[in-house]
């Protein structure tokens, strides 16, 4: 007897976008643009901004819980959680691990994804392989940014392009066939710096200096990552459609990355296709990175533009220079979306806030004890030869 090949199917979706909107005209007010200049080189005419309480968790899990409604299914069904970002509530722990505990979920494995504005769709392939693989049955995928923190909102060439938001789907194993079925994924370190954000890691940790500098804010080379984009995307989204054995004219809806229009229409171009098969919300929420895919996704599908048996290709290009596309066959009960919506109010959501932040010694025990030491503090570092450590703690011992 075989054993049935597994496939990975959509079976919710949700999204979530704050309230509050910051309008081209808004930014007028704040740097030299204007709202003809932003609509005509992007198409973008507002974006959401969190409010001081919300969080990427807090945003991720609203959203997260609504595709779980709309899958009809338990939070504790759920036996891994992939949230992709490039704006992390902390570097550690995870979003995804706060995400867990605020949807209520007592058992899955929970981990975030890093490829920036590609993260949605290769974190999409990661459940995928989980999936396929039998290793997981329900995989809570999220795409989920709190951008307007990380910007610098006296560059004109960022601040007019991003904004916050939140976007998730169920994906579930099936032996009926359907769900995803072509995925490519690409990496390109030659562009690395061409959108990246310079301070706040190991290679320039957080200080004075590197704050004075703005380098915690995102910094891009716009023409750049314009070139890249054009180039990349028609032919990242074709390679998922010929793995999925189909034709760009097979595929109903194109569901890109929501950064640029013109970018939107040069994939049209380059795949002969209207630009009525592209999707396209960037109007309403500017560019929200990692979050971009799922809340299209779920906005097409809530507006009745995703219907059973339809091929739709989900596709994006990101900081790294990364890129990827998974060619789906939607199977779902589309008005099952708005039961979701329906179910879950932000209100009613909350994560996990921070331990007393006073009762943390920011300088561990065991370091402490050493520092009090008495000699070692005034070691002159130049002295310390790199391989010769031992030497350099003779000498203050002696
Ligand atoms: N308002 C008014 N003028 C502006 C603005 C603005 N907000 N920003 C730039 N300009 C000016 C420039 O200074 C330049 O002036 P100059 O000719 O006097 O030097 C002029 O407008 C043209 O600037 P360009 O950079 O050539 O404009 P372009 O047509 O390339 O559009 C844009 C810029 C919109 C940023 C475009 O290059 C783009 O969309 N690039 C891709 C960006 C992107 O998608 N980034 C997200 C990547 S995903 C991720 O992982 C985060």
């Amino acid at each position: 007897m075989t054993t049935p090949a597994r496939h990975a199917h959509i079976t919710g979706w949700g999204r979530y976008a704050p309230e509050q909107v910051l309008t081209n005209r808004d930014l007028e007010r704040m740097v030299d643009t204007s709202d003809e200049w932003i609509v005509t080189r992007t198409g973008i005419r507002e974006r959401r901004v969190a409010a001081a309480h919300e969080t990427t968790a807090s945003m991720a899990a609203v959203a997260s819980l609504r595709a779980i409604r709309t899958a009809g299914i338990e939070p504790d069904e759920i036996d891994l959680i992939l949230l992709a970002t490039l704006t992390p509530d902390y570097w550690m722990p995870s979003t995804a691990a706060l995400v867990k505990e605020a949807i209520g979920n007592t058992k899955a494995a929970a981990m975030d994804v890093a490829a920036a504005c590609s993260g949605f769709v290769y974190a999409y392939a990661t459940a995928q392989a989980y999936i396929t693989s039998g290793l997981a049955k329900h995989v809570l995928v999220i795409g989920a940014e709190l951008l307007t923190r990380f910007l610098d909102y006296t560059d004109r060439n960022t601040c007019i392009l991003f904004g916050d938001g939140a976007g998730a789907v169920v994906l579930s194993a099936s032996d009926e066939p359907g769900g995803g079925q072509g995925i490519e994924l690409t990496t390109e370190p030659q562009g690395a710096y061409m959108i990246w954000l310079p301070a706040g890691g190991a290679k320039a940790p957080p200080s004075a200096e590197t704050v004075a500098r703005g380098e915690h804010y995102v910094r891009m080379e716009g023409k750049e990552t314009y070139r890249f984009a054009t180039r990349t995307l028609a032919t990242t989204a074709l390679a998922a459609i010929e793995k999925a054995g189909i034709e760009p004219s097979d595929i109903d809806l194109f569901i890109p990355h929501q950064a640029n229009i013109r970018i939107i229409e040069a994939v049209a171009k380059g795949l002969d296709l209207s630009m009525g098969r592209m999707y396209v919300n960037l109007h309403k929420y500017g560019n929200t990175s990692a979050a971009s895919v799922p809340i299209a996704l779920a906005e097409a599908v809530n507006e009745g533009r995703v219907k059973v048996g339809d091929h739709i290709v989900i596709v994006a290009f990101g900081a790294g220079f990364t890129s990827g596309a998974v060619a789906i066959e939607w199977t779902a009960d589309p008005a099952r979306g708005l039961v979701g919506d329906a179910a879950v109010r932000p209100e009613d959501v909350s994560v996990r806030l921070p331990v007393d932040w006073d009762s943390v010694d920011p300088i561990p025990e065991a370091l402490a004890e050493l520092m009090r030491r008495p000699g070692l503090v005034d070691v002159p570092l130049d002295d310390v030869v790199p391989g010769e450590p031992e030497s350099a703690r003779e000498e203050v011992r002696a």
